[in-house]
């Protein structure tokens, strides 16, 4: 094919010489030909891509088909149940509830039975008349004296940086309508958290951006400044992330624009790393007396950890030392390794962490133990989506859910997977001026507000079918799984229960 792209590119130059001599007025073939020449020759001397050498020019297209590739599928290829990390199924779920669109769907369930790993929630003969439950949970241990009524359904956090100061303002919009609490992620708390005056996770991480100092260390007085605010309700220190456990943050130099900078405190157009460990604590101990430093400065509000778990002796242990210590955070959230992220090393995003099935279990359990669990309340994150997924969790011993990509879709995302890219397409993950635009606000704030409405709803008459009066009644019995062709286990059965 080299020596080919050769031999045909000489004739054509030779023919387009004799075409132009002897018809002068088709020049134009000329004109647009040799472009074409001259990328094909670039592929020709050019040393880093095989198939472009061997191919020259007709390489291109194999690439840029590679490249359009996610896209392609997404949109055209897959079926109803295929698409990941979420199927088109639980993409349309958003979509209709954040429209107000129609609830209904026809024929029957696409989703196989037979299937292992298939999992269903069993109805009772005897629906409920009525659900009474306001869908809210107080969040607070008695070492809090603001403690914070949550809703169940919370958004979990995405930095003003990784997402887009129009969707940040429709977050914040859409939590002030329904009424649940806008977590900011490790980016700092920013004008657009404030817009519409929605409670407020204030999250810090590694980075401790919003509140560092100019070595990047933790500033208590900045903190304080932000934690005493009205509209900040709790205050979450980030230990890791179930995208990307153990691994420091990436937001990369393209989406690092002045004013992210400046909320930052950072240098403009530098990629930033945030470190995997925090320096304000390395241990337990230290961690205790940093979560009763940052409870001080916030004036008693709760203070809580954000991790996914990894090694399970290492939780127990810091567990164990809550306990002995009677000092705790207010509440532990957990981050599936199944969860989402703008940015992340690969191998962290494959392969760590624990999936939050298993480790809402396993923290339920280890704070039942260690007799904290009135006292500790726990959220989970980790592809919660539809009222089942709400189910599921709280069955596990959750009290409270965060949805960070759910979200998402309610603002209009199509899981294009170019949050690290800049490029986003629904000016969600971009700082691109014109792309940011095409998300309005007004709009999507109270599609939100309205995915967040439908969702309680449907938990209402999720639990309504079973029976169930209010969520005291939320069990793991009812919950199957498919194990093997010919047997079926309830969550009570697989994750044996601590009564
Ligand atoms: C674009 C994006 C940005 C995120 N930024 C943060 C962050 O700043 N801090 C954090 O703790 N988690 C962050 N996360 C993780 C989410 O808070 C959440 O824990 C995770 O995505 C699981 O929820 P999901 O499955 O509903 O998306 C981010 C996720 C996404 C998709």
């Amino acid at each position: 094919m080299r020596k080919g792209f050769i031999i045909t590119s000489i004739m054509l130059v030779l023919a387009l010489a004799v075409i132009t001599f002897l018809y002068p007025f088709l020049w134009w073939l000329a004109f647009v030909l040799l472009p074409f020449l001259v990328l094909g020759l670039i592929d020709y001397f050019q040393k880093s891509d095989n198939i472009r050498r061997t191919y020259p020019l007709f390489g291109r297209i194999t690439n840029f088909l590679e490249k359009q590739r996610h896209v392609v599928q997404e949109t055209v290829l897959l079926n109803r149940t295929e698409g990941k990390p979420f199927n088109w199924i639980q993409k349309e779920i958003v979509y209709k509830r954040a429209a107000n669109a129609n609830k209904s769907q026809p024929f029957g369930t696409q989703i196989p039975y037979d299937e292992v790993g298939r999992e269903w929630f069993t109805h009772s003969i005897y629906p409920a008349k009525e659900v009474i439950d306001d869908f809210r949970v107080t969040v607070g241990s008695s070492l809090c004296s603001q403690p914070y009524s949550s809703s169940i359904l919370n958004l979990a956090g995405m930095s003003y940086g990784s997402i887009s100061k129009n969707a940040t303002l429709a977050f914040n919009g859409g939590a002030k309508i329904a009424g649940f609490a806008q977590n900011t992620g490790e980016g700092g708390f920013t004008p657009y958290h404030q817009e519409y005056g929605a409670d407020i996770i204030f999250q810090i991480g590694t980075g401790y951006f919003g509140c560092r100092t100019e070595e990047g260390n933790f500033d208590p007085e900045k903190f304080q400044e932000i934690a005493l605010h009205e509209v900040v309700k709790m205050i979450e220190i980030k230990i890791s992330q179930g995208a990307k456990p153990g691994f420091g943050a990436i937001l990369p130099a393209k989406k690092n624009t002045k004013e992210i900078a400046k909320f930052r405190d950072v240098e403009k157009g530098t990629e930033i790393l945030s470190p995997p460990h925090h320096s304000a604590f390395g241990n337990d101990e230290e961690m205790i007396s940093f979560i009763g430093k940052l409870r001080k400065l916030s004036n008693g509000k709760p203070v809580g950890i954000k991790l996914c778990v990894g090694q399970k002796d290492e939780f127990e242990r810091m567990v164990q030392t809550f306990a002995e210590k009677q000092n705790y955070p207010d509440f532990i959230a957990i981050d599936g390794a199944e969860g989402g992220t703008g940015a992340a090393h690969m191998e962290s995003l494959h392969w760590a962490g624990l999936a939050i099935v298993e480790a809402v279990h396993f923290a339920h359990s280890t704070l039942t133990k260690h007799k904290l669990r009135d006292e500790i309340k726990l959220m989970a994150a980790g592809k919660i989506i539809s009222a089942f997924d709400i189910y599921r969790m709280l069955a596990l011993g959750a009290d409270a859910c965060y949805s960070a990509r759910g979200m998402m879709f309610a603002l209009g995302c199509v899981q294009s997977l170019k949050c690290n890219l800049d490029t986003c397409p629904t000016g969600i993950t971009t700082m691109v001026p014109s792309r940011v635009e095409s998300l309005v606000v007004e709009d999507k704030k109270t599609k939100v507000a309205n995915y967040h409405k439908n969702t309680m709803e449907a938990f209402r008459e999720l639990l309504g079918s079973m029976g169930l009066e209010n969520r005291t009644g939320v069990h793991r019995k009812y919950i199957v799984r498919r194990i093997n062709e010919t047997e079926t286990k309830t969550y009570d059965e697989i994750y044996n229960s601590l009564k």
